[in-house]
C-alpha cells in the first residue's frame, strides 16, 4: 500500500497517504502541508520511499513519518516539548514544530530538540529549514534547534519531554529516554528486536516499533505496534 502513496507534488503525496489512511488526524495531515519534503530529500522528495542524505544516513520514507506522528499525536500539542533523536535531514524535526508552536502569537510555545551524531547532518538540518521563512523563523526564535549528540542518551538538558521520537534503531530501550518523558509523555522508538532482547541473541527479520507510555502516576507501559521489514 505505502508505496502507491507516492505523488508528483507535496500536496499530493500527503493527500495520497491520507486516502490510504496511514495519514489519518487533520492535524498531522496540515502539519505534513506545511513542510515541502523538497527541502530536505535531494532526490524524489515526493517518493514514498526513504532517500539518501548523505554520511550514510536516509531520510525515512514518508508514511513511516506519518506513523510516527499518528502515534505522537495526542503528545504533540501548542507547548509540548518534543525530543527528535536521529533528526537526520531535518524533515521531521519540522512537522514536530508545525504541531507544538501555535503562530497566533501565544505565550504558551513548545520546543522541539533535533539530535544526531553526525555534525554534518545537524547543519546540514539548519539549512534545510533554513529554505523556507517558517523554517528560518522557527530557528531564530530557538523554537528548533538542532543538537550533535549521542542520541542514546537523550538531550536532559531540555527534559522533560511530552513526547521523544526515536528514528535510528536501538539494539534496547534505555531506560534514560524514559526518565526523560514527563508523566504523562510517550515515546516512540524502533527496537532491533521482538521483545526487546538484543538483537545478538536472537533471529531477527526486522525492526519493531515500540510504544512506550509513562502514565500520570509515573508508571510505565510498553507496546510493540509494527514491524518494520528490512
Ligand atoms: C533513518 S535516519 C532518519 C533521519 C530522520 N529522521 C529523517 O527522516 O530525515 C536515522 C538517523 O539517525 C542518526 N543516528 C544514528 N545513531 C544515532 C545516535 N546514536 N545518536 C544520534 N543520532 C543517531 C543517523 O545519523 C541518521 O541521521
Amino acid at each position: 500500500m505505502a508505496w502507491y502513496c507516492s505523488g508528483s507534488t507535496n500536496a499530493e503525496l500527503i493527500e495520497n497517504l491520507f486516502k490510504a489512511e496511514l495519514i489519518q488526524n487533520e492535524r498531522v495531515k496540515e502539519a505534513m502541508i506545511g513542510v515541502d519534503r523538497a527541502h530536505y530529500a535531494p532526490s524524489r522528495p515526493y517518493s514514498d520511499s526513504p532517500q539518501p542524505i548523505g554520511h550514510g544516513a536516509t531520510i525515512s520514507a514518508p508514511h513511516m513519518h506519518a506513523h510516527a506522528c499518528e502515534y505522537l499525536i495526542d503528545y504533540l500539542k501548542p507547548g509540548s516539548r518534543v525530543l527528535d533523536i536521529g533528526s537526520g535531514s531535518g524533515y521531521l524535526t519540522h512537522v514536530f514544530a508545525n504541531l507544538v508552536t501555535d503562530s497566533s502569537g501565544s505565550a504558551v510555545q513548545g520546543q522541539v530538540i533535533g539530535i544526531d551524531h553526525i555534525s554534518e547532518l545537524t547543519d546540514l538540518a539548519r539549512d534545510n529549514m533554513n529554505k523556507s521563512e517558517e523554517g528560518r523563523e522557527l530557528q531564530a526564535s530557538r523554537k528548533v534547534e538542532f543538537i550533535t549528540g549521542d542520541g542514546r542518551l537523550g538531550w536532559k538538558e531540555g527534559a522533560p519531554y511530552d513526547a521523544i521520537h526515536v528514528g535510528a534503531a536501538a539494539e534496547n530501550l534505555h531506560p534514560t529516554l524514559v526518565d526523560q518523558l514527563r508523566a504523562p509523555g510517550r515515546l516512540f522508538i524502533p527496537l532491533e528486536s521482538e521483545d526487546g532482547r538484543s538483537a545478538r541473541d536472537i533471529l531477527s527479520d526486522g525492526q519493531f516499533i515500540w510504544v512506550v507510555d509513562k502514565r500520570e502516576d509515573g508508571s510505565v507501559h510498553k507496546e510493540k505496534v509494527f514491524q518494520v521489514s528490512h
